[in-house]
């Protein structure tokens, strides 16, 4: 099942280290993209169908194609890897075991689309790795990857690194322009979309680091032997962090398209202690959640999951037994994302808030059924009201969990001994 093109030098002892990973093949591949014109580049990206893999999946090549041709300004690439989604750890492996990887991804990006400064945006917490990349960066650049000649090729290029300060919002792609900047953590409306007006109000691409580590393969071995992997609509593999009650959490890099309960099954060694499944969370705590039936139908590609009306988004699996209390876990849902709203837009700010009170009040004993069904109600109507869709990012999950546990959440409001009776 497991594949090893992104993570091929994972297991390599010290191939964060420019001497082992130059022995394993980094930085190969770019006298064959400095060979090519720019746009061929771009256009062998698009036949490779790589979408983007920091949640939405809008395919790489063409939001590359979206920059204005012939404007007199600067061209910024900044990567995002802000990884603060709750259940993601795919990015950080790359940071830490091949940011050699993802630098020379970072060229061939820049080289494509005409960038010659990139600005890589962490998040806060990730020390060791910003230690990592930053280390691989001052590797480059002393061997001539980074710097006045790329590889010795008449192309200038520098990287930045810019940490973030824990802020989930900064991962949204204008927010974490906001904070280069300088400024808060806000996102922009849209449009003008960032590769029009972004950084510095300059056509700006902001990719994930999957996306950009992706970009050596399909360089080097070309568009078709990355489609041989996964399906025809989402080509390619990705990093799966798959956690919660399962024997074996971890990070498996596989192709597209494969079952999602086999998945958990053969590489997590399944539900754990012998329990049952209650429920798959299939792409980190903004997806709505699958049922057992519903898991078991599913397969870990975009239109799949598209069906079940739900998205792998960031590749963060978490696996639900029996024991799982779901209103505990809405409420732990909810806490999160009202903590991490901007503030921005009211029905964030306020909308989470409330239905953090409901739900808490539910957990206290002490909830009607009208309080489950203003609960939902608030979904609806907070989802896609405000500038970014950090609220979506709660409600679509939270309508799951009330269309699909109901009865967890009338237990609550009803079996339940009040505060006073027990
Ligand atoms: C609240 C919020 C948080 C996000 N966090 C991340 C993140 O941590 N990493 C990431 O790559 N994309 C994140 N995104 C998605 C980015 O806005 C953007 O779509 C992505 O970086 C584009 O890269 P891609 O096309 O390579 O996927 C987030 C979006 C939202 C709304």
């Amino acid at each position: 099942m497991e594949v090893r093109i992104l993570s091929r030098k994972f297991d390599i002892a010290d191939a964060h280290l420019l001497e082992v990973a130059k022995q394993h093949g980094a930085y190969a591949t770019l006298d064959k993209v400095f060979a090519m014109p720019p746009a061929d580049v771009t256009d062998e990206v698009k036949n490779s169908g790589l979408r983007g893999r920091g949640g939405a999946g809008f395919p790489a090549g063409l939001k590359w194609s979206f920059l204005p041709k012939g404007v007199d300004k600067p061209v910024y690439l900044t990567v995002n890897s802000d990884e603060s989604e709750p259940a993601t750890f795919k990015d950080r492996y790359i940071l830490t075991r091949d940011p050699h990887l993802l630098i020379e991804g970072i060229i061939i990006c820049c080289y494509a689309i005409g960038c010659h400064d990139c600005y890589i945006y962490i998040r806060g917490e990730y020390t060791t790795q910003r230690k990592a990349l930053q280390f691989a960066i001052d590797e480059a650049y002393a061997a001539g990857y980074l710097g006045e000649k790329v590889a010795g090729h008449d192309f200038k290029l520098d990287v930045t690194v810019h940490r973030g300060a824990g802020a989930y919002v900064c991962g949204e792609e204008t927010a974490l322009l906001e904070s280069i900047e300088g400024r808060k953590g806000q996102p922009r409306s849209k449009p003008p979309f960032p590769a029009v007006a972004g950084l510095y109000g300059c056509p700006t691409i902001i990719n994930n680091v999957q996306t950009i580590a992706s970009l050596p393969f399909i360089l080097a071995n070309g568009a078709a032997a990355y489609k041989a992997y996964g399906t025809e609509k989402s080509p390619g593999t990705h990093l799966f962090g798959i956690s919660g009650h399962v024997e074996k959490p971890g990070m498996y890099e596989l192709p597209l398209g494969l079952p999602l309960l086999e998945v958990i099954e053969k590489m997590a060694g399944g539900v754990w202690r012998g329990r049952k499944l209650k429920a798959v969370i299939p792409g980190g705590s903004s997806t709505p959640v699958l049922t057992p039936e519903e898991a078991a139908t599913a397969t870990l590609d975009y239109e799949s999951m598209a069906a079940h009306k739900t998205m792998f988004g960031s590749g963060g699996i978490v696996v639900l037994d029996e024991t799982v209390d779901v209103v505990e876990l809405t409420k732990n849902l909810i806490d999160f994302y009202h903590h991490e709203s901007c503030g921005q837009c009211t029905p964030c700010r306020e909308g989470l808030g409330w239905m953090l009170k409901i739900v808490k009040q539910l957990l206290r004993g002490e909830g009607t059924i009208a309080d489950i069904e203003l609960l939902r109600e608030l979904c609806d109507n907070i989802e896609m009201k405000t500038v970014c869709v950090l609220s979506a990012a709660c409600t679509m999950p939270v309508r799951s969990y009330l269309d699909k546990f109901r009865s967890e959440f009338v237990a609550y409001a009803t079996d339940r001994p009040k505060p006073e009776q027990a």
